[in-house]
């Protein structure tokens, strides 16, 4: 295929004859971005096919070079898949990369291929083509991820676990009540990246540099080849958003949030204060000095690498925010951040899946016992006073000085003889220790969306058939 007739493009020729001398060579290296968006590859040669057939469609190449362009491509494509294309720094870009090997495989024909086209509108391309797929792959994950905390809390339906705030014991919960509340947060990240995707799925090829071009192409074609939604309307806005890529890392920024409170929680519960969990050895460490310890090194890195998440979120931002229209070059700043948010959360989205299946186990025992041991059932007394017609704050006030008083005596409120709550409010009778039993203080709130058990299953039987349904 090699065609010796033609001189392989070197960076000078693609960059016109106005340039007398080469790059500096630190300059070459600073300015290439060939090291990093080799990532794209697969994209530059799918959305460079598709440039290919609308070139021969509207007749601006001929049929057979259209195909030769496409076969050529194609024959990339494998090469790079069997590990045979590895540009370096001479190639520039991606881009450049490829049309020189192009040209060596198709020879002079390989140098059509960029008609009608700039780096600018084909790297949006790329990016946008790149993107699509991460988040479905992302999306995908996220299923898995909420397909597990489901699973695992339908096994938890009774088991209780005390709920916070302030890090405060507050009132018991149902576990899976608990675990639900994530499996409702992966379901916004889900629907969020559905939306994010809409706008990262139209085309920007055929915008050009920034103008347009003299060609009468259709990029309308393109973008149905290359299964976009839509076109950008406007050719100097299509080479220089990147907004998509903002608010994509707005939505995996919110991923890792999830994540990491998430994590923060585990970390607590292996932790000998809290022993609600164990960590299982396939997803915990020692330490190098102390044997007696096992670490939660998953979910410690997971909250760790949120930081960077959050990081990149503010580079782009920042990235953004000064520069004229169209394209300038520090747009070429935005892969890394992109490419490194992507791995970033797919790889914790695994690690976090792969914890919450097989490298915890909760501690019913423990956990049971431990909503028994403290007043996360005051509430309950005041709502029993409440419930017999004793107005809500004054029976809150009686039951703050029964705890007071409780506290002092070193008792539960459980441990109340019939009549101490009878000098406390005569309207106390025997089935106010039903009431104040942690089982009936779950299951008593079963108000919609509380941690009620009834509550609870219905909300499990919701998530499962909309995880079903999709
Ligand atoms: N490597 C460049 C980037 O990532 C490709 C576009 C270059 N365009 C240009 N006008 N220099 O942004």
């Amino acid at each position: 295929m090699n065609n010796s007739a033609s001189q392989p493009l070197t960076q000078q020729q693609t960059w016109s004859q106005r340039f007398e001398s080469a790059l500096h060579p630190a300059i070459a290296q600073f300015n290439a971005s060939i090291g990093f968006d080799i990532e794209l590859i697969e994209y530059d040669l799918t959305g460079s096919q598709a440039h290919a057939k609308m070139l021969a469609k509207v007749g601006i190449i001929s049929p057979e070079e259209g195909e030769q362009l496409v076969n050529g491509l194609e024959q990339i494509r494998q090469e790079y898949r069997q590990g045979f294309f590895n540009p370096g720094v001479d190639a520039e870009d991606v881009h450049f990369a490829v049309e020189r090997r192009l040209t060596e495989l198709v020879g002079d024909v390989g140098k059509k291929l960029h008609t009608a086209r700039s780096r600018n509108d084909q790297v949006g391309t790329d990016t946008r083509l790149y993107l699509r797929d991460q988040i479905t792959q992302l999306r995908q994950q996220l299923r898995e991820f909420q397909t597990v905390l489901l699973t695992l809390a339908e096994q938890h339906v009774e088991t209780l676990i005390p709920g916070y705030t302030h890090l405060q014991r507050a009132q018991p919960l149902s576990l899976a009540h608990h675990l639900l509340a994530y499996v409702e947060m992966a379901q916004r990240d889900w629907e969020r990246l559905g939306d994010v995707y809409k706008r990262v799925n139209l085309s920007p090829l055929g915008s050009g540099a920034l103008a347009g071009t003299t060609f009468p192409i259709d990029r309308h074609y393109t973008a149905e080849l290359l299964g976009f939604d839509a076109v950008y309307e406007n050719s100097l806005d299509g080479v220089s958003d990147r907004d998509f890529a903002i608010e994509f890392s707005c939505a995996a920024s919110l991923i890792m949030v999830h994540l990491s409170r998430l994590s923060e929680e585990v970390i607590l519960w292996a932790s000998e204060e809290f022993a609600f969990v164990t960590l299982k050895d396939s997803c915990s460490t020692g330490s190098s000095i102390m044997p007696q310890k096992k670490n939660p090194d998953v979910p410690e890195l997971v909250r760790g690498k949120t930081g960077r998440v959050f990081g990149h979120l503010q580079g782009l931002l920042v990235l953004m925010k000064g520069l004229p229209l169209a394209y300038n070059k520090d747009l070429q700043e935005d892969k890394e951040a992109l490419f490194d948010t992507v791995k970033t959360v797919r790889a914790c989205l695994e690690a976090m899946t792969i914890l919450m299946q097989e490298g915890l186990e909760f501690r019913p025992t423990r956990l049971n016992a431990a909503v028994a041991e403290d007043f996360s059932n005051a509430t309950d007394v005041a709502d029993y006073l409440a419930a017999k017609g004793v107005p809500f704050r004054e029976a809150y006030n009686l039951v703050g000085k029964v705890v007071k008083t409780s506290l002092a005596a070193g008792k539960l409120l459980k441990d109340l003889t019939l009549e101490e709550w009878q000098t406390i409010h005569p309207a106390f009778e025997t089935d106010i220790y039903e009431a104040i039993a942690p089982r009936q203080v779950v299951s008593a709130r079963n108000s919609y969306g509380g941690t009620g058990f009834e509550q609870v299953k219905a909300a499990l039987s919701r998530a499962r058939s909309r995880l079903a349904s999709s």
